[in-house]
């Protein structure tokens, strides 16, 4: 019995890692300061919309609502982080402003976001920007960490804990000649 249920415990584990491997970008957190970095200069205001893709355990989402008073919501595929995220959104008694939802990145709509978190990869970024560029209105802001957009012009670039780079994009003109 005890057999029986390792390997399909141990089965179902390395199904999981195996699907998560098969994902544009795997899940590595956001260290506290480097996340406290990007949310101060994404210039998030309280009562203002910030989404995370590919938000992972819900940490951007937690944070920004609890500590910025912003209204968060994160896109997450994986269902264990999804979970995991709203298991701490109830326990932080946030729900009234942060959610997670379980959702491809890449159909999710933005249109009403302030602010747009990426943590992400090369890959994902390249493959969402197009819908950033069409969907955010003027004056909203894309914060990447590690990975750049593919010919946007950043406002600035900040430096994280580990000393990548954090890049702010604002909508607008000033993101300079971009591929609609
Ligand atoms: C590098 S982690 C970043 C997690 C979190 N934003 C943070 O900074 O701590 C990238 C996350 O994107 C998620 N992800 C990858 N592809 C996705 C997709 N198509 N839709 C939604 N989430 C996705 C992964 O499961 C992973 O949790």
């Amino acid at each position: 019995m005890a057999w029986t249920l390792g390997i399909v415990i141990g089965g179902m584990t390395l199904l999981w890692i195996g699907w998560n491997l098969t994902l544009d970008a795997l899940w590595q957190p956001t260290d506290p300061i480097t996340m406290k970095r990007l949310l101060h200069l994404s210039e998030i205001q309280p009562g203002e919309r910030l989404v995370d893709l590919g938000c992972g355990d819900g940490r951007f989402v937690v944070a920004a609502a609890r500590d910025f008073g912003a209204i968060a919501t994160g896109f997450e595929i994986d269902p264990f982080r999804v979970l995991f995220a709203k298991v701490w959104i109830w326990l932080a008694r946030l729900s009234d402003r942060a959610k997670v939802v379980r959702r491809n990145m890449y159909e999710v709509d933005v249109s009403d976001a302030d602010v747009v978190i990426l943590f992400l990869s090369a890959t994902s970024n390249f493959r969402l920007q197009k819908r950033l560029r069409e969907q955010l209105r003027d004056g909203a802001r894309v914060v990447s960490y590690y990975h750049p957009m593919w010919g946007w012009q950043p406002d600035m670039v900040g430096k994280a804990r580990d000393g990548y780079p954090i890049y702010v994009y604002r909508m607008g003109d000033s993101l300079g000649k971009v591929s609609r």
